[in-house]
């Protein structure tokens, strides 16, 4: 554990002694504004764009979220997530999305010079976090070798460590930027190789799970790599990070959820939750209830599961129409190549070398009314998340365009 993460402590102040107060007749501990009965006083104009909630949902709405999140909806998101056989995990903390729960897992693992191995081309935003934040040590691992995938690539960089030396990775899947989730038997390795890492040190596995459930091709496994790692070992410790951003096409809810490998009542869990819960307190104060209440009712509704499916249905379209684009117009290509992936959000293309792909997104830019995304030192990224399937052919055409004219 990190500095930070060894001091904190939840302490005993405001927000714990109102919850224990929660109920009483004469409740005078904290300082909402209330009917004096615990319910919320709902201004009118604020009532008026949150017409559809239930009076319990709207004086939820309005008033403090519990730090660790609106109970319910901890228990609704648990039962979406975890598969039936799962071994023992906590019941999950909300978050402010993503970003804020693998901040609050940097607090607690990352600190000064901590090695925090990250799988490349990843989500830049960890250099943020990990590394500006907490003093990490951020230390990229090349996710491809030839154009495949690596499921040993962590593992093999974990073994030239110094043995004992505690190590943080994280495992993007399916992966931003490279939209790849690992075969059944890539996980196999993939798993195992962390298992074995795990006997040298104590090695903290971040899942974070952004894209959970984005996935494409029937024979790629669709959960969390998190739920095959519960139990495997006691020096390794996976934490989970999802949330509504992505899955539940919530990206200005700001709802993420954090889930510790302990049965929640066990004393690890409680001391892990107890730290997390200071330093969330001492960052956010406490998570957006508004926010929670509306995506509890999603999750309350018999159809959120078609709704999801749906929305998964669309990105699969646009998926198999980057897969075709790309077969046809890279057919025999000397510049551009395809990355394989199967999930997710995003495509990356490789160019060949002695091309700049910040010249190619420049180029694009004013030359070819395009957006992407450049990655260096050889990488673009596109996100066919948010094109149109019938557009997806002439976004192609136009990056090999762009590119070709740079050659
Ligand atoms: C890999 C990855 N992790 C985390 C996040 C952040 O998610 P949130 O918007 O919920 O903070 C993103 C957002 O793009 C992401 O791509």
């Amino acid at each position: 554990m990190s500095p930070v993460g060894r001091a904190a402590v939840y302490p005993p102040d405001i927000p714990f002694q109102a919850q224990q107060a929660r109920g009483k007749r004469y409740n005078a501990t904290i300082g909402q504004i209330t009917d004096g009965m615990g319910r919320a006083i709902a201004l009118p104009s604020l009532a008026a764009s949150l017409g559809a909630l239930s009076p319990a949902d709207l004086s939820a709405a309005l008033l403090y979220s519990p730090i660790g999140g609106i109970p319910e909806l901890r228990e609704l998101w648990h039962r979406w997530h975890r598969p039936q056989d799962a071994a023992p995990s906590s019941l999950p903390l909300v978050t402010v999305g993503l970003t804020h729960g693998l901040a609050l897992a940097a607090d607690l693992f990352g600190g000064p010079d901590r090695k925090v191995l990250v799988p490349a081309p990843f989500w830049g935003n960890y250099r943020q976090v990990f590394g500006l934040r907490t003093g990490a040590d951020i230390v990229p691992v090349p996710a491809y070798r030839d154009r495949q995938w690596q499921p040993t690539a962590l593992a093999e960089k974990l073994a030239e460590l110094e043995t004992g030396e505690p190590a943080v990775a994280i495992l993007n899947l399916p992966s931003n930027p490279g939209g790849y989730s690992p075969t059944r038997e890539e996980r196999r390795v993939l798993i195992d190789s962390l298992v074995e890492a795990s006997e040298a040190r104590p090695l903290v596995v971040i899942c974070d799970d952004a894209y959970s459930g984005l996935v494409y091709e029937p024979e790629i496994p669709r959960a969390s790599v998190f739920w095959e790692l519960l139990d495997r070992s006691e020096s390794l410790i996976p934490i989970r990070l999802a949330g509504a951003t992505k899955e539940f096409v919530f990206f200005g809810g700001r709802v993420g959820f954090l889930t510790l490998p302990y049965e929640t009542a066990s004393p690890v869990a409680q001391a892990l939750d107890n730290k997390l819960r200071c330093l969330l307190r001492a960052g956010v104060g406490s998570p957006v209830a508004l926010s929670q209440v509306i995506l509890a009712q999603a999750l309350r509704n018999d159809a959120i599961d078609q709704e999801v499916a749906a929305t998964v249905e669309l990105l699969a379209v646009r998926y198999r129409a980057l897969k075709r684009a790309l077969a046809e117009t890279l057919a025999g290509s000397d510049t551009v190549f395809e990355v394989p992936f199967n999930s997710g959000a995003f495509a990356m293309l490789e160019l060949a070398s002695g091309l700049d792909p910040e010249a190619v997104r420049q180029t694009l830019l004013d030359d070819f009314d395009t957006g992407v995304i450049s990655i260096p030192p050889r990488y673009l990224r596109l996100a066919f998340c948010s094109v149109e399937a019938e557009d997806i052919p002439e976004l192609v055409r136009r990056v090999v365009r762009g590119v070709e004219s740079l050659r």
